[in-house]
């Protein structure tokens, strides 16, 4: 076990869940947009129609702007805050698929060149050529998606993975096709929203209806697909564990129906704006885009709820503890090792004052053993995250003994793994959690 990073109220999950959803809409974005471009493009040589290839160029422009500055920030963002939060869910994941993301990188590579290429050719190549450029796009950037899709949904359910160890076994998981079309179809539904951001800027009002009544069209196409695949998605959810448990009662209601609300929401603005093109303002605009990435923020919170206790299912916690073996990888189980020789025994760079354990470090050891093994999914303290301090009081855990027997039975939650350590430090922990119910929030501050 490595250092752990924590995050004061946000958690370091919370950190990558926040970058990682924002990314989607540039991502997401930059993956669909070019489809719409070519479309248009072509649409405009046969027309002849040379005041869309302007629109066309405005939107390429906002593209490579919005999506190439913030897209690639964020991307690096989630390998960096992915890296120091989780070394170890990283580790597991590249040790099965850096092809997979070298791969991965070689198309981005296309796209990042592709927008460039695109933008800056414009009447400067003849027009075949050009859309033949976009089309290299579109599919390369389809392909980005293709493959981070099958990283993702190995996450949530690796499938025949923990068996065989395979790399296809892995990547094309039961959750991974309806994923995939889920993302497809809601792709389209952002880039529609911003197409009509786009628009909302031309003076020309016929073609500003226009487009903004084609993106209307392509956003509902979105929707549909995308809402439709999720049905087929949540059937291939395994039924036993947290998965089904989730949906149920796990995830804050204000989460998942805010999110049907912002889909429902988002349906009646691509109508509305398919009605009356000419009602759709900047600010209305950006107002949509707003409404979107809520519902982004709460669709991506409720599929990340439902890989809890993992971070990779049927093999690592979240707290990065190695749940069960992928034997054919020759990778072993810890909960047991972890619980017979002490936990700690298996965390590099254990502060020395905290070895070992006395009457005079046993909260402080409690808190180090908090940050290790509860702080991936809860804040130490009474704000924010899951904050452990309110549960603590929520079930009046008020003395260690109590504590420690409750801590015993930790797992029988469906969504918290075990607690893993030896007896000494589960008492620890107890200690912990008793001050820290007791709002001894000065203990955050010293070891
Ligand atoms: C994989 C993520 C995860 C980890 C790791 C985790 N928890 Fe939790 N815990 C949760 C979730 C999710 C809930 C439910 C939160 C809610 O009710 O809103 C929860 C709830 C709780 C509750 C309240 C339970 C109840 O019945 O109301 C306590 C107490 C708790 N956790 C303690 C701990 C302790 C102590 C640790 C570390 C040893 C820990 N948790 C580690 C995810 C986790």
């Amino acid at each position: 076990m490595y250092p752990t990073w924590e995050v004061p109220a946000l958690t370091a999950g919370g950190v990558i869940g926040l970058i990682a959803a924002f990314h989607i809409l540039p991502s997401h974005l930059s993956v669909s947009a070019m489809w719409f471009n070519v479309f248009l493009e072509n649409r405009a040589y046969r027309q002849n129609r040379p005041e869309l290839i302007e629109y066309i160029k405005k939107y390429t422009r906002t593209l490579l702007i919005f999506s190439y500055v913030l897209g690639s920030l964020t991307g690096v963002g989630i390998w960096f805050s992915a890296t120091v939060a989780s070394p170890r869910g990283i580790s597991g994941l590249i040790h099965t698929y850096v092809w997979a993301w070298a791969t991965e990188w070689v198309f981005f590579v296309i796209e990042v060149i592709g927008i460039f290429v695109y933008y800056y050719t414009f009447g400067k190549v003849d027009r075949r050529t050009h859309l033949r450029i976009g089309i290299v796009f579109a599919v390369a950037s389809w392909v980005t998606m293709i493959i981070i899709v099958g990283i993702l949904a190995f996450m949530l359910t690796p499938g025949k993975f923990n068996e065989t160890g395979s790399f296809f076994d892995g990547f094309f998981n039961p959750t991974y096709f309806p994923q995939l079309f889920t993302r497809t179809g809601f792709m389209f539904a952002i880039s529609a929203t911003f197409a009509m951001a786009v628009a909302s800027r031309l003076k020309d009002e016929e073609t500003r209806e226009e487009i903004t009544r084609l993106a209307a069209k392509w956003g509902i196409a979105g929707l549909l697909v995308g809402s439709v695949m999720l049905v087929p998605w949540a059937a291939t959810l395994p039924a036993a564990t947290a998965y089904k448990a989730g949906l149920a009662g796990l995830v804050p209601g204000t989460v998942l129906y805010g999110s049907v609300a912002v889909a429902v929401l988002m349906l009646v603005y691509f109508v509305w704006a398919l009605r009356t093109p000419g009602a759709i303002t900047t600010a209305t605009a950006v107002l949509a885009i707003f409404i979107l990435f809520t519902g982004i923020l709460g669709g991506e919170r409720i599929r990340e709820m439902l890989r809890k206790p993992y971070v990779i299912a049927g093999y690592m916690y979240s707290n990065q503890v190695i749940a069960h073996g992928v034997a054919s990888r020759g990778v072993e189980p810890e909960v047991e090792a972890m619980s017979r020789d002490g936990f700690l025994k298996h965390v590099a760079l254990v502060p020395p004052a905290l070895q070992p354990i006395s009457d005079g470090n046993r909260v402080a050891v409690g808190r180090f053993l908090a940050e290790q093994q509860c702080s991936a999914c809860h804040a130490l303290g009474d704000t924010g995250l899951r904050p452990l301090a309110r549960m603590v009081r929520r079930l009046r855990l008020a003395d260690v003994e109590r504590t420690d027997g409750y801590l015993t039975g930790l797992g029988h939650y469906d969504f918290m793994p075990s607690f893993v350590g030896n007896d000494a430090e589960r008492h620890a922990l107890a200690a912990y959690l008793v001050e820290l119910g007791k709002g001894a929030t000065a203990l955050a501050a010293k070891h």
